[in-house]
């Protein structure tokens, strides 16, 4: 299917399965926060017509040492939220929670990997078939904890403003280590524990961040992660500069013997200091620094479009609001109601950030965090913690789901998840056989599901369904949140009519918006608000980079980032597309489409293909053969139309992928152009692990 507007041709898939809204009773819950769809009309539209009023009433939600005297200043693309007044993170997620009488509630839940069977590294009393290791903390044990951690960095000479970086394992040291800047007024910068040596001295240096926090090591499927090594090579890179790292922070979490590395980074000039050495010694009172709303409380650094990843910074007070509000409408979180939210995501990621630590504690609702991979010691660990704990609400990737899937029904099968009562999903566009199988396998057809479009730059939700107000469709992020003007135009800033293909816009400002580039305001400046103007006012439109359409119920279907959109002969096809409509076959477990160099059409399809094994043992003759990829062929034509056909279809082992478990396209398009060869094994599958590791950290 397809129709032209403004030169562009879409194409669509025939998806046209609604899931409407169900009582919040059904599933568990005492009531919705927004319970019908003229509730959440009505709040977009106040939150339209009245901005200033709808975001003074949500930062209501957040606990303000002084009051703000000034909802918004807007100096395009400059935004001042909540003026005059001044807050602390870790205060709203942490201390007032106490401070109200709560100081006894679980905060956080950990769930170690296991450790003992497949290791031969047992830890004390731990025995994955009979007990994981697990660890609860209240918000008092997490008041004490930051407060500690807040004087030893004090004592680190780490200062109001300070970047302080941070590389740990996703241990509970990791949430204390996060609020505890935020306590005493540091800016963090959280790396991504699979990130190597290059990329910490890279954003250290970026950051001009002197201070690391890290640990002797992290598991992950029965291994160590070298961490303090790698931040003991990061270190000797940058030795004797200007940028040399000047404290070394360790938590010990392996126990290997790490002498050899303490001591080479003493020997380049740092200074190391153990956590268990420095923190039970430390004073329990420190107080939570009041933070000017517009004072920095992170970095995360982003790949963008240029091989240096940005340092996307975020202010106190809007990113506070804006992620506490976006944590409780979306997930319907409310305090003490027997709810444990559970993301996936690590903490170096802004999912962890928003979501797993201060979008969630500020709500007060506990939330869990594991450490290791869902596929070890078994494939359903996952499960097993939902079962474990009684997960309440569960935020995962589509990348995961596709993996599950790949991995067989029976997993989830074997496990209670009947505390399920919402699942989300985040990251990029999810299949629609995706969504079905989360729905049906997980969700037990029972629980809504979220689909969060979002970006790190956004901070928290800017498109997603309100569980109890928005029916779902496979595939759609459905409708904005409320206080989220956005809108699929041309590159003119005109909005497009339903279901033509534009750019993904935010029209107006909101609070959890980036403020900067960290170093490089004008790299904010063109890479958000340059390429997009109202057409009407020649004001800068927030630009997404990326592609989507709304269809004539005005949901939002995301068709990826502006860059994965290629052209086909003129057609605008989102690779997802193709990739949704070869997953929608039976003995596709998982695609990868990217454009490659063609003489004819400019731009050709090619499909990177992996079957799924139980698919090609069920029937004799079953092999990834040329027969299969016509097969695969005529199946794209018939689900989006003959210029989607893939003009080559590969069939692979795995796809690439990166540590944080996204396709790495540009590898792949590298693959189809035939600038990278690949190691072909002796089968018909393409192996591309030596290449994965070339290619290092990110696409
Ligand atoms: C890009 C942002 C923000 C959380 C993790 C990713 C894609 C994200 C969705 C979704 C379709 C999605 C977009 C976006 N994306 N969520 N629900 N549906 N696409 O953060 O690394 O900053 O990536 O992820 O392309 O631009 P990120």
């Amino acid at each position: 299917m397809s129709n032209e507007q403004n030169g562009g041709i879409e194409s669509t898939l025939h998806e046209t399965r609604v899931f409407p809204a169900r009582p919040a009773k059904e599933l568990g819950f005492d009531a919705w926060h927004v319970g019908t769809i003229d509730a959440y009309k009505d709040m977009h539209h106040r939150s339209m017509h009245d901005p200033e009023g709808f975001w003074r009433e949500q930062a209501a939600a957040v606990d303000w040492f002084t009051p703000f005297e000034k909802v918004l200043e807007w100096n395009a693309p400059d935004a001042k939220w909540f003026l005059g007044g001044t807050l602390n993170a870790c205060f709203n997620c942490v201390d007032r929670h106490v401070k109200a009488g709560h100081g006894d509630e679980t905060a956080l839940v950990w769930e170690g990997e296991p450790l003992g069977v497949h290791t031969g590294h047992p830890a004390p009393g731990s025995n994955y078939e009979k007990a994981p290791e697990i660890r609860r903390f209240t918000y008092r044990d997490m008041q004490r904890k930051t407060a500690r951690l807040g004087n030893v960095l004090k004592s680190l000479g780490v200062k109001k403003g300070d970047v302080v970086t941070i590389y740990m394992p996703m241990v509970p040291e990791l949430v204390v280590a996060v609020l505890a800047c935020a306590r005493i007024g540091a800016v963090h910068s959280v790396i991504f524990g699979g990130f190597a040596p290059q990329s910490i001295s890279e954003r250290m240096v970026d950051a001009k961040s002197k201070v690391i926090l890290t640990a002797d090591g992290g598991w992950r499927r029965g291994e160590i992660v070298p961490l303090l090594k790698n931040v003991a090579t990061a270190c000797d890179t940058l030795k004797g500069s200007g940028d040399a790292v000047r404290e070394v922070f360790v938590l010990r979490r392996s126990g290997q013997d790490v002498r050899e590395q303490v001591e080479s980074i003493k020997a380049g000039g740092a200074r190391v200091t153990w956590y268990h050495e420095s923190v039970p010694e430390a004073s329990d009172e420190c107080r939570c620094e009041p933070m000017g709303s517009e004072d920095r409380l992170f970095l995360l650094y982003t790949s963008g479009s240029t091989g240096k990843p940005k340092g996307i910074m975020h202010t106190t007070g809007g990113y506070l609001v804006y992620c506490a509000m976006t944590a409780r409408l979306t997930f319907n979180l409310i305090p003490a109601r027997g709810q444990l939210f559970w993301c996936t995501a690590d903490v170096g990621w802004i999912t962890g950030h928003s979501y797993v630590i201060y979008g969630v504690m500020a709500n007060r609702v506990p939330t869990l965090i594991y450490e290791g991979a869902p596929n070890f010691p078994e494939n359903d660990r996952f499960w097993s913690i939902i079962a474990r704990h009684k997960v309440t609400q569960f935020y995962t990737a589509p990348t995961a789901i596709r993996t599950f899937m790949k991995w067989g029904d029976d997993l989830p099968a074997k496990h209670d998840l009947s505390s399920l009562r919402l699942l989300g999903t985040v990251g990029e566009p999810i299949n629609p056989e995706a969504w079905m199988w989360y729905h049906a396998h997980i969700g037990r057809s029972r629980c809504p599901i979220v689909d969060t479009y979002w970006q790190t730059e956004t901070g928290g939700h800017v498109i997603t369904p309100l569980p109890g107000a928005i029916a779902t469709k496979p595939g759609s992020c459905t409708l904005p949140m409320p206080g989220i003007d956005a809108a699929v135009v041309n590159e003119q800033g005109h909005e497009l009519p339903p279901n033509s293909g534009g750019l993904l816009v935010i029209r107006r400002p909101w609070p959890g918006m980036l403020r900067s580039v960290h170093g490089d305001h004008d790299r904010y400046v063109k890479t958000y608000w340059s390429r997009v103007k109202d057409p009407r006012t020649g004001q800068p439109f927030y630009f997404s980079a990326d592609g989507a359409r709304r269809d004539s119920d005005g949901y939002f279907w995301v068709m990826g980032r502006v860059d994965d959109v290629i052209n086909v002969s003129g057609h605008r096809l989102g690779t997802m597309e193709v990739e949704s409509a070869l997953v929608s076959h039976p003995a596709v477990a998982e695609a990868a489409v990217v454009g490659m160099p063609h003489e004819v059409k400019g731009t050709g399809v090619c499909a990177f293909v992996t079957l799924k094994p139980a698919w090609l043992k069920a029937e004799p003759g079953r092999a990834p053969d040329d027969a299969l990829k016509k097969v695969l062929g005529a199946h794209v034509a018939k689900e989006i139309g003959a210029f989607a056909r893939p003009d080559s279809i590969r069939f692979a082992e795995g796809l690439p992928k990166t540590r944080s478990g996204k396709i790495m396209r540009r590898l792949l398009r590298d693959v189809a152009a035939g600038v990278q060869k690949i190691t072909q094994d002796t089968s018909t599958l393409e192996d591309f692990s030596v290449v994965a590791k070339l290619s290092a950290d990110e696409d």
